[in-house]
C-alpha cells in the first residue's frame, strides 16, 4: 500500500486534483495497485482556515507518506512549494515536454526534459529590501550543482545522450561556477555529449528549433521560466506536469499555477493527471514495482491518444469541453486498452 499525501490547493487546484484522483482510481484498480490518500491542506485556503499556508499537521502528513500529489496553490506558493522543496530536500525538478499535436511544424516531435535545480539560486531567500535598494542573492553550492548535474547525466544516458547546460556564465560570475561544476560532473557520463548555451539564446532556440534539445540542465530560476515557455510548445501550460524529487521523496504537481482568471470547470486537468502518472511511475521505480511503472506509462500513452484524436479539449486547447469531460474520455481510453 502506497501512502500519498494530497494538497488540493487553490483556484483550479481542487478541481484538477479531483480529476487526477479519478484517473488514479481507475488505473490502480486495473493494475491492482493499492494507494491510500490523505489530505494535507496547504495554500491560500489553508492560510485562511488554519492561519498558516503550510500547517505543521499537513507537513507531518506529507513527511509520513511516500509521495505527494499537489495541485497549484495561489499567492502563498512561496510559503508552500518553495518551503516543501527545501524541507524535504527535493533538489531535482523534472519537467518533461513532449509535443503530440503542435500548431507549428517546427514544434513537431519535440521530446525534451528540463532538469531544474530546485533548492538554491535566488529562491534560497537570502534577500533584503530597504527604502532605496533591494537584493536577492543567487547561491549555487558545489554539492547542489553536482547532484543536479548527475540527475541530468543519468537522464541523458537513458535518452538521446545529450545535455545542454543553460546559464548566463558570460555575465554572472556565479553561473561560471555552475557551468564549471556541471562540466566536471558530466565528464563521468561516458557517451553523453555536453553543450553549453546562454539562457537568452536557449529561450530563442526553444521556439525556433526545439527538437535540438534532449536534456536541459539549468538553474532554479531559469528552469522555472524556460519550462513555462516549453509548455507552450505542447499547446498549453495546462498540459505540463512536473516532479520534485530528492533521494527518498517525490512531490508531483502541474507546472501551472492556480489560474484565478478562469472557470475551474473549464481548466485543463491533463497537467495534473500527467503529474500523477509521473508519481505512479516514480513509486514503481522506487519500490521495484513493475505494475506501477506500467500503470504510470499507460496514463501517458492514453493522454497521447486523447490529444492526437483532438476530441474532448478544454478552451485553452481551442475546444469547449469541461475538465470532467476530458477526464471521462481519458478513462474510457484507459479502460479500452
Ligand atoms: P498560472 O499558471 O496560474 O496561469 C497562467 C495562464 O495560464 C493563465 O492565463 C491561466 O488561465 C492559464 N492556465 C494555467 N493553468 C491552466 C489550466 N490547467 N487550464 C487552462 N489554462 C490554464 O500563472 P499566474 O497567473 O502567474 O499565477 C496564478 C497564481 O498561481 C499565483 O497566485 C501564483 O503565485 C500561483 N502559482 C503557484 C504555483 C505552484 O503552486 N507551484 C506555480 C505557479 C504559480
Ligand atoms: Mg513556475
Amino acid at each position: 500500500m502506497y501512502r500519498v499525501a494530497v494538497i488540493r490547493g487553490d483556484g483550479i487546484g481542487p478541481h484538477v486534483v479531483e480529476c487526477a484522483l479519478e484517473v488514479l482510481k481507475v488505473i490502480s484498480e486495473k493494475h491492482n495497485i493499492s494507494i491510500s490518500y490523505e489530505d494535507a491542506p496547504a495554500g491560500d485556503a489553508a492560510l485562511r482556515e488554519y492561519g498558516s499556508p503550510l500547517p505543521e499537521e499537513s507537513f507531518k502528513t506529507i513527511q509520513s507518506s511516500e509521495a505527494c500529489l499537489k495541485g497549484p496553490v495561489g499567492e502563498s506558493a512561496k510559503d508552500v512549494i518553495v518551503i516543501l522543496r527545501r524541507r524535504l530536500d527535493l533538489y531535482a525538478n523534472l519537467r518533461p515536454v513532449k509535443t503530440l499535436n503542435p500548431q507549428i511544424p517546427a514544434w513537431r516531435g519535440v521530446d525534451l526534459m528540463i532538469v531544474r535545480e530546485n533548492t538554491e539560486d535566488v529562491y534560497r531567500g537570502i534577500e533584503d529590501v530597504g527604502d532605496d535598494y533591494a537584493m536577492s542573492v543567487a547561491v549555487y553550492s558545489r554539492r547542489g550543482t553536482e547532484r543536479i548535474s548527475r540527475v541530468a547525466g543519468e537522464f541523458a544516458l537513458s535518452r538521446r545522450k545529450r545535455v545542454t547546460v543553460v546559464d548566463k556564465a558570460n555575465v554572472i560570475l556565479a553561473h561560471r561556477f555552475f557551468r564549471g561544476v556541471a562540466s566536471e560532473t558530466l565528464k563521468d557520463f561516458q557517451g553523453v555529449e555536453v553543450e553549453y548555451m546562454y539562457v537568452d539564446n536557449a529561450a530563442y532556440q526553444l521556439i525556433v528549433s526545439p527538437r535540438r534539445f534532449d536534456v536541459i540542465l539549468t538553474t532554479n530560476m531559469f528552469g522555472d521560466i524556460l519550462s513555462d515557455e516549453a509548455a507552450a510548445l505542447m499547446g498549453s501550460l495546462g498540459l505540463a506536469p512536473s516532479a520534485n524529487v530528492g533521494d527518498r521523496y517525490g512531490l508531483f504537481e502541474p507546472v501551472h499555477g492556480s489560474a484565478p482568471d478562469i472557470d475551474p470547470r473549464l481548466a485543463n486537468p491533463i497537467g495534473t493527471i500527467l503529474a500523477s502518472a509521473m508519481m505512479v511511475e516514480w513509486l514503481g521505480k522506487r519500490f521495484s514495482d513493475s505494475r506501477a511503472v506500467t500503470a504510470g506509462r499507460e496514463i501517458f500513452d492514453a493522454v497521447g491518444v486523447l490529444l492526437r484524436r483532438g476530441d474532448a479539449a478544454t478552451p485553452d486547447l481551442g475546444g469547449s469541453s469541461r475538465s470532467t469531460d476530458v477526464t471521462r474520455t481519458l478513462i474510457e481510453i484507459i479502460r479500452s486498452y
